[in-house]
């Protein structure tokens, strides 16, 4: 007879194999100097390497203008490997055949000749398909994704490609635009040169294992559908917490703040994977669209909605961990008199059928006390009958609360009595934790996002119509904060949990935030 830990094995659905079969290619990496790539990049490619999930032959080409040798290069690229992969030991046997296949391009992006030589460099691969298939990955900045687009059509490297057998891809990075009219030029310069389905559009929270496990979720039980809507749901949360300042990124920030920087991209893929309806099939652009359908039934506010429904915060010194951390102001390559939003929260109703008047509260900020990303979805209070009626606001309403990361997992937080002669009740939680169930390993969000792009599947990424839905929802609240002062009600001390405008947002409709625990 089975016992139920091998049940549990002969019940894995798999959808797909584990070790999916992808057609050789070269990868190229503009911004081959950069951050990104360092840590991000490069580690993601050696790992997948040495998992052996990249085709066999693959090649990877740096492009930037420093000067380098390949191996000047590549010396780079251990050491980044080092620092930054979470693989086990770097053995040199290892890196000498990861390395085998590096190779580097010299050039200044707007330099012709450069393309040149990189077209040449890619034509002199003796494999027809590293000369076919070719990812070019952008990591530089958005003002240079439309010029690179350009410059490789010109010497032939891009193309609006059909025919079977040849394919160019495009990967860019976020920020997509910095509103939605410079998101929608964005989108018809890169269409110029490209199909849309040419184009991947990252958004790494997308890749994490517990945003792709939203769908799984929601759509693969049968017993959290029929409480997912008005009738069951009190309001929902959504929480990104970040521990860390704005660091060396000041310069960065100053040009993009919370609301650019997190809610346009991550908060709202979120949202959207947490309200969509269901999707007609798990194909991506099913999935996408019902993506697009639950933004579009956000209806953008006016700017007279803006006090009443979102707050920013901007952060003041303050502790963390014992540790002194300075204002934003006073931060490297920061205005000292800036205005820009440190932490943005904001209530969203999404007017359609399953939620119409059901609150979705937003938030993320930098310098708060913790590092925590969940999305709780309160429900209603038990009537007031019975212990409720005994209680009163102390009987907590339950709650489920997807933990996104860190010590990511599921709880379903409930009443339960207290043992004991006495009647006393206070809440319990059940709890699935990832580590304990499938071991500490979660794979790293770019392994994932950059094999899907190998492979052609969309599925994980920023579809142009949900790019520019997002910037319509986000537009007007920009708007509204840009011609208005902060206020002292606005200002954090950093270690704490945002401005007193967060909270007052909340208690207008008899709610309160619930922050995350340090687990
Ligand atoms: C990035 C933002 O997109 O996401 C950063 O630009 C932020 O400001 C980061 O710190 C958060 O990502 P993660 O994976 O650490 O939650």
């Amino acid at each position: 007879m089975d016992t139920p830990d091998n049940l549990d094995e002969l019940l894995i659905c798999r959808l797909e194999p584990s070790h999916r079969l992808s057609e050789p290619c070269t990868v190229v990496i503009f911004g081959a100097s950069g951050d990104l790539t360092a840590r991000k990049l490069m580690p993601a490619l050696y790992r997948l390497a040495s998992l052996g999930q990249l085709p066999k032959p693959f090649r990877i080409i740096g492009f930037a203008r420093r000067e380098k040798t390949d191996e000047s290069w590549r010396r780079e690229m251990q050491t980044a490997i080092r620092d930054f992969a979470r693989a086990d030991k770097l053995t040199a046997e290892e890196w000498e055949r990861f390395a085998e296949n590096i190779s580097y391009c010299q050039g200044d992006l707007e330099d012709p000749a450069a393309y040149q030589k990189l077209a040449a460099k890619i034509g002199a691969f003796n494999e027809e398909a590293l000369r076919n298939h070719v990812l070019f990955y952008l990591a530089v900045a958005p003002s240079q994704f439309a010029g690179i687009a350009g410059h490789l059509s010109q010497v032939g490297l891009l193309g609006k490609i059909e025919s079977t057998g040849v394919w160019r891809r495009l990967v860019i990075e976020k920020p997509f635009g910095h509103d939605l009219a410079s998101a929608r030029q964005l989108n018809a310069e890169l269409g110029q040169f490209a199909h849309e389905k040419q184009i991947y559009r990252i958004d790494h929270y997308l890749g994490k294992e517990t945003v792709q496990n939203i769908l799984m979720f929601r759509f693969s039980n049968a017993i959290f559908e029929p409480i997912w809507n008005r009738q069951a749901v009190d309001n929902v949360q959504i929480t990104v917490s970040e521990k860390l300042g704005v660091g060396g990124r000041g310069g960065y920030y100053e040009e993009a703040g919370a609301l650019r920087d997190m809610v346009q991209n991550h908060l709202l893929q979120v949202l959207a994977l947490v309200a969509m309806e269901p999707p007609v099939s798990l194909d991506p652009e099913a999935v996408r669209d019902e993506k697009t359908k639950l933004l579009r039934s956000i209806v953008p506010l006016a700017p007279v909605q803006v006090p009443r429904r979102a707050a920013r915060g901007q952060y003041i010194a303050g502790q963390i961990d014992g540790q002194a951390r300075p204002s934003y102001r006073q931060e490297d390559k920061v205005k000292p008199d800036s205005t820009v939003e440190t932490y943005a929260a904001l209530r969203l109703e999404i007017d359609n059928w399953r939620w119409s008047g059901v609150p979705f509260y937003l938030r993320t900020g930098k310098n708060l006390p913790l590092s925590a990303s969940e999305v709780r979805v309160q429900f209603r209070p038990p009537p007031r009958v019975l212990f409720a009626a005994q209680c009163g606001p102390k009987l907590d309403a339950n709650a489920i609360t997807l933990r996104l990361q860190p010590d990511e997992g599921i709880s379903l937080r409930f009443n339960g009595k207290i043992p004991g002669a006495s009647t006393q009740l206070r809440p319990v939680r059940m709890h699935f934790s990832y580590e304990s169930e499938f071991g500490a390993y979660t794979p790293e969000a770019y392994e994932r996002l950059l094999l899907d792009a190998i492979a052609g599947d969309p599925a994980l990424f920023i579809r142009s119509d949900v790019v520019e839905t997002a910037w319509g929802i986000i537009d007007p609240i920009r708007a509204a904060w840009a011609s208005e002062p902060l206020k002292p009600e606005e200002f954090y001390a950093a270690g704490t949990w945002g401005p007193a405008a967060a909270d007052t947002l909340l208690t207008q409709s008899g709610h309160a935030w619930r922050n995350p625990d340090a687990r």
